[in-house]
């Protein structure tokens, strides 16, 4: 018996495809087989279409026999992905590397501290004692600055980020520091080679931002300062401060004031009793301390706060019409407060931690009471 020529056809294709699909060695050369043979374009859909040119005699067998095709084509493809997924779990097993990625059961297990919950001083809370691996968490310096930035994210603050390389202009001159100033001692500088410098405090953004936003505006920056000084356990050559800068038509002390008070309440949770001092910074006039009263004695005096019942711990105050000018603000028709927070003393304060070396230290031992 003679076959009809799209018979031929369609065996030879079964048998070139059955060939192809046997030849594949991985799964990647599988799934470009099944495109070229079952894909849009693929040739086995090709054949399936290619009914609507047959003789009507012949459509009832074309059909069959091409649709038989498409499933014999289907099965093989299906079987043999399903052989070379067996055999990649095989040769998987067979290789004796072991995934260091994967933490162990005990830290699986282990259930996520509530929030608000703070470490004690004293030891790890978690995986210590399982022999697991330790989760990590957040650095008392970043739940701090999150903490800070949400109270005054509510109260309208953009939260911005500047550079920690500077220019001198930026962290001296625009803040009415000029290079003969005395106030330059009080800020020993990190000089890079290019004549650019470490920034020795957040103030470096003042002007800066006052070039990102046009007037009304209210910000704050946090971020890494560096002086080039001695340390001992209250200072460090690289810490973190705060800055906030609020520009505006008419502001006030008062107003600055209340911010203050309202940040380190929500900060510490509990009222606090803050007072100013006048206190000098060339970029501000007037400039103040603000005290904050000591968390320990209750203000009753203790060696946390040296007999005085008062903390010394955010320098503020309105910003000098120099630094408006260097800004591009009109002092006639602007004004603005400023504060410069330091957060490292803060987190010490909140956390009751004695040596401001350990915040940057990456002792695993001293983290992981947090
Ligand atoms: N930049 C000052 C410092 O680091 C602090 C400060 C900021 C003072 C803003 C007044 C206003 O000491």
């Amino acid at each position: 018996m003679n076959l009809a020529p799209w018979q031929v056809e369609l065996d030879a294709a079964r048998d070139l495809w059955a060939d192809r699909v046997a030849l594949c060695s991985n799964l990647a050369e599988l799934r470009s087989v099944q495109v070229d043979a079952l894909g849009k374009n693929g040739a086995v859909t090709a054949l399936v279409r290619r009914i609507g040119e047959v003789a009507n005699a012949d459509k009832r067998a074309y059909g069959q026999a091409s649709a038989a095709l498409k499933l014999v084509c289907e099965t093989a493809i299906a079987d043999k992905q399903t052989a070379l997924e067996l055999a990649e779990v095989a040769a998987e097993l067979a290789d004796d590397t072991f995934d260091v990625t994967l933490p162990p059961a005990a830290v699986l297990a282990q259930k996520p501290r509530a929030p608000g919950q703070s470490g004690g001083q004293s030891g790890g809370q978690s995986g210590g004692q399982s022999g697991g691996q330790q989760l990590g968490h957040l650095h008392p310096l970043c739940r701090v600055q999150t903490d800070v930035e949400a109270v005054f994210t509510s109260m309208g603050f953009a939260v911005l980020d500047y550079p920690e390389v500077e220019s001198e202009f930026n962290n001296f001159e625009s803040l009415n520091i000029p290079g003969w100033h005395p106030a330059r001692d009080m800020q020993d500088t990190f000089w890079l080679d290019n004549g650019l410098l470490l920034r020795t405090h957040t103030s470096s953004g003042q002007v800066r931002a006052m070039h990102t936003f046009a007037p009304p505006f209210r910000a704050i920056f946090a971020g890494k300062v560096f002086r080039y000084e001695a340390t001992d356990a209250s200072h460090e050559h690289t810490f973190h401060q705060l800055e906030g800068l609020l520009i505006d038509r008419v502001v006030s002390v008062g107003h600055l004031l209340d911010s203050m008070r309202t940040l380190l309440s929500a900060i510490l949770r509990r009222d606090v009793q803050v007072r100013l001092r006048p206190g000098y910074f060339p970029f501000v006039e007037p400039g103040f301390e603000l005290d904050l009263q000591c968390q320990l004695c209750a203000g009753a005096g203790c060696s946390a706060c040296k007999q005085s019942g008062w903390l010394e711990l955010l320098p503020c105050g309105l910003v000098h019409p120099q630094v408006l000018r260097a800004g591009g603000l009109d002092p006639a028709q602007w004004q603005g407060w400023a504060f410069g927070l330091g957060l490292s003393r803060l987190a010490m304060m909140r956390y009751g931690i004695g040596d401001v070396r350990h915040l940057l230290s990456g002792d695993a031992r001293f983290l992981a009471q947090f």
